[in-house]
């Protein structure tokens, strides 16, 4: 969109599009350089509790010494908020985010002071239930070969994406008790799998193999499907169908299968063998806190939940961490590479590119907090690569 009217007898110039643009006019040959009015990317940020503040003002620090064009709208929803006012969600909240943000930043929930975790759950699982995010993108790259516990393991290694279903499962928390707190409890959690929920999950799965190449350039070739149908037939059966017929779409990708706890061995003894994994919500979940572990640790993972062409919302993959929140300890860098991918969502490439070249950059440098081998508090790493960002 431009910012004016071209004068009459102008015509853009060809080469890089980003503003400003400039024109050339005749007679009299003259450079006029407009400002076009891009509009910029609406992002509500929501900290949450424990490290979340922490780490997200890191986050943000970042974004803004990127230039990428944003504006950025803060929410207080956390423990803090509902022990004061008793609101976890603000009335109409998703449907606001929805109507007025490109994207949502989100730290992380859970408080010692609310042991229910009601705000936890109507904040976070609310976001990704009610606002129909049903793609979480959690992101498993190796940046650097002494940030993995395994042996012989380099950076190309380890380089592939878990996408999570996020809607659904076990999550859906639909069950019931009966003849509580007596010798003959009952209690029932069931596993809720539609085919419309898994069918779209998979197929996320196999448009982001075909589209998104690993960091060495290589194509992604494997989607690879986890399960526990061995024992639980009726949800793996429908899994299984689905990701067969789905798979046929895509006949250049090869589909493979296996079981959730052979694949939790393999991804400590060979985790080269995967460039895209899909499962169910309980599955992702428990996968990406050990995927987490061979990138560096739970500071060290991003995530995005997404759900293509509406409001998405991206967060760091760990907690809270109340036994290390207030204490400058924290690593920022999960939140950053979030911060990083959100903005490649929003299109901001240059931006999210530049953002984790330079967090490659501090963990070579160990230029870091603590748990990944460096001597920096979260504010001195957030610092340290927002200054780059910025130079
Ligand atoms: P956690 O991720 O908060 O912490 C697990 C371990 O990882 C702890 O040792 C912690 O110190 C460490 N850790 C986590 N993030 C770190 C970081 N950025 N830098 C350095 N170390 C880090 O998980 P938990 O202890 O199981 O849960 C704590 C609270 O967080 C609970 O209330 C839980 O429900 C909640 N939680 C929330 C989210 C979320 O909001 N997305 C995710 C996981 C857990
Ligand atoms: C995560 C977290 C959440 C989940 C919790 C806090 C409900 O562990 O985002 O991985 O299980 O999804
Ligand atoms: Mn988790």
């Amino acid at each position: 969109m431009l910012g004016g009217r071209l004068p009459p007898d102008c015509r853009e110039t060809d080469g890089d599009a980003r503003p400003p643009f400039s024109f050339l006019c005749s007679p009299p040959t003259e450079l006029i350089i407009f400002h076009p009015v891009s509009p910029k990317k609406r992002i509500a940020i929501i900290p949450g509790d424990g490290i979340g503040p922490e780490v997200i003002a890191e986050a943000v620090k970042v974004v803004q010494a990127s230039r990428a064009g944003v504006e950025m709208t803060h929410f207080d929803w956390s423990a803090n908020r509902y022990l004061a006012d008793g609101v976890t969600v603000p009335p109409d909240g998703f449907a606001m985010l929805e109507r007025d943000f490109d994207a949502i930043l989100l730290g992380a929930f859970g408080d010692p002071r609310v042991p229910s975790n009601i705000h936890a759950k109507e904040i976070l699982l609310g976001m990704r239930f009610r606002m129909d995010l049903y793609a979480n993108v959690r992101p498993v790259r190796l940046l650097d070969a002494s940030l993995c516990p395994l042996k012989g393991v380099e950076p190309r290694d380890i380089d592939f994406v878990v996408v999570r279903e996020n809607t659904e499962g076990v999550y859906v928390d639909a069950g019931g008790v009966f003849k509580t707190g007596t010798p003959d409890e009952v209690a029932v959690q069931e596993d809720i799998n539609t085919r419309k929920g898994v069918e779209r999950v998979v197929r996320y799965a196999f448009e982001y193999c075909e589209r998104h190449k690993k960091h060495d350039g290589a194509p992604r070739q494997r989607v690879l499907m986890c399960d526990k149908s061995n024992a639980m037939t009726y949800a793996g059966g429908l899994w299984q169908r689905v990701f067969k017929e789905v798979g046929r779409e895509y006949p250049q990708i090869t589909s493979q299968h296996m079981y959730v706890d052979a694949l939790c061995t393999q991804m400590v003894r060979d985790p080269r063998q995967f460039d895209v994994i899909v499962t169910n919500n309980m599955f992702g979940d428990i996968i990406t806190d050990l995927a987490a572990g061979l990138q560096g640790g739970l500071g060290m993972a991003a995530s995005g939940n997404i759900h293509p062409g509406k409001t998405s919302m991206f967060e760091p993959v760990h907690g809270s961490a109340p036994p290390i929140a207030g204490k400058n300890i924290a690593n920022p860098l999960g939140a950053i590479l979030t911060s990083a991918m959100m903005l490649a969502h929003l299109g901001l490439t240059r931006e999210a590119e530049e953002i984790e070249a330079v967090v490659l950059e501090a963990v070579r440098q160990k230029k870091t907090t603590q748990d990944i081998g460096g001597s920096l508090g979260t504010r001195e790493a957030g610092e340290w690569v927002a200054k780059r960002v910025a130079g």
